[in-house]
């Protein structure tokens, strides 16, 4: 049963009000979309790269007849695929959605034997082209800066080491190894975490399509628009972090020789400058939305 992460929070913050259009840019089982659209009589474009996620939002173009429409593509080509007009809120739910994590055959868990695949849009490299023909310099170097995995090299030559008897081919073959080379650190930690966060995030570019999602919601937004981001591990949540203090004025200045019309416009206000957590409450009844992190900002136009 998939429950939509932080969906109180981010109602909170982006108000639904009649008449108003929204952006859900993660359609993923459509928890955020319904949510809106149960809360307000307004409208919801929503997005996702996942052809399956295609045959869910037909449910809902039926059910919210009118006020509904989905579009299958890439948050980063957003300001390509819909309607080019001023929206009033953009959000994002990021990562993968639980009909991905539980089944088998998209090969995003480790907790379950599937082909090794991740890729969301299904097509494209997948993780097991990437483990089976890379060199271990390039496969440790995926494993370290999207996976902030310690033991990257050793994994890697691993890797390499298995790889000469016979080819990756399961989500199991791999989890296997990185344990065996890892080792358990902690109760409840599965050492194969950081290894499939970081194919996945290198298969999908996912920190690359949430830079541009970015940048095209700035200039999808009215004045006042809320701009939504749910993420889920440090390298995402830095990259919004970051995004919003740029935006909001809130870096400094790069150098005095730098004439004060060069400087970044504010396009931003924050009204709050630390991240939402889940309650208590909602990680205890979801553990998926444990390291959920909401950040926010209201859209400003000045002359920007
Ligand atoms: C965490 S789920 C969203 C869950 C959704 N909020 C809900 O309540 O059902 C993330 C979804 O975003 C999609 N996604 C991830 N990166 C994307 C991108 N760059 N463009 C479009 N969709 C993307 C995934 O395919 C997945 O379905």
């Amino acid at each position: 049963m998939h429950k939509p992460v932080m969906v109180n929070e981010v109602l909170k913050v982006l108000a639904p009000l009649d008449q108003e259009t929204y952006i859900d840019a993660t359609f993923g089982a459509g928890g955020y979309s319904k949510a809106i659209l149960d809360k307000a009589k307004c409208s919801v474009i929503a997005l996702d790269r996942d052809p399956d996620a295609k045959k869910r939002a037909q449910l809902f173009e039926s059910h919210y007849q009118g006020r509904f429409s989905f579009f299958e593509g890439r948050f980063g080509d957003m300001s390509q695929l819909i309607p080019a007009k001023h929206y009033d809120g953009i959000v994002f739910d990021l990562g993968v959605s639980s009909p991905q994590l539980d089944e088998a055959e998209r090969g995003f868990s480790f907790k379950t034997e599937g082909p090794l695949d991740m890729r969301m849009d299904k097509k494209g490299l997948s993780a097991a082209d990437i483990v089976n023909t890379y060199d271990e310099k390039e496969i440790a170097r995926i494993l370290w800066e999207y996976g902030e995995e310690r033991k990257s090299r050793l994994i890697a030559h691993a890797i390499l080491e298995k790889r000469k008897e016979r080819p990756f081919t399961t989500t199991a073959q791999l989890a296997h190894l990185v344990r065996d080379i890892v080792g358990f650190e902690r109760p409840g930690f599965d050492p194969a975490t950081r290894t499939f966060q970081a194919l996945r995030l290198y298969v999908n570019d996912e920190l690359g399509e949430l830079e541009k999602g970015l940048e095209c919601s700035e200039n999808l937004l009215k004045d006042g628009g809320r701009l939504i981001v749910v993420s889920f591990h440090s390298l995402e949540d830095r990259l919004v972090k970051t995004f919003f203090k740029k935006r909001s004025g809130g870096l400094p200045h790069p150098s005095r020789f730098v004439p004060e019309t060069q400087k970044a416009p504010i396009t931003f206000h924050l009204t709050n400058k630390k991240a939402l957590l889940p309650e208590e409450s909602e990680i205890k009844e979801n553990p998926r939305s444990r390291s959920a992190r909401l950040r926010w900002g209201i859209r400003v136009k000045g002359n920007s």
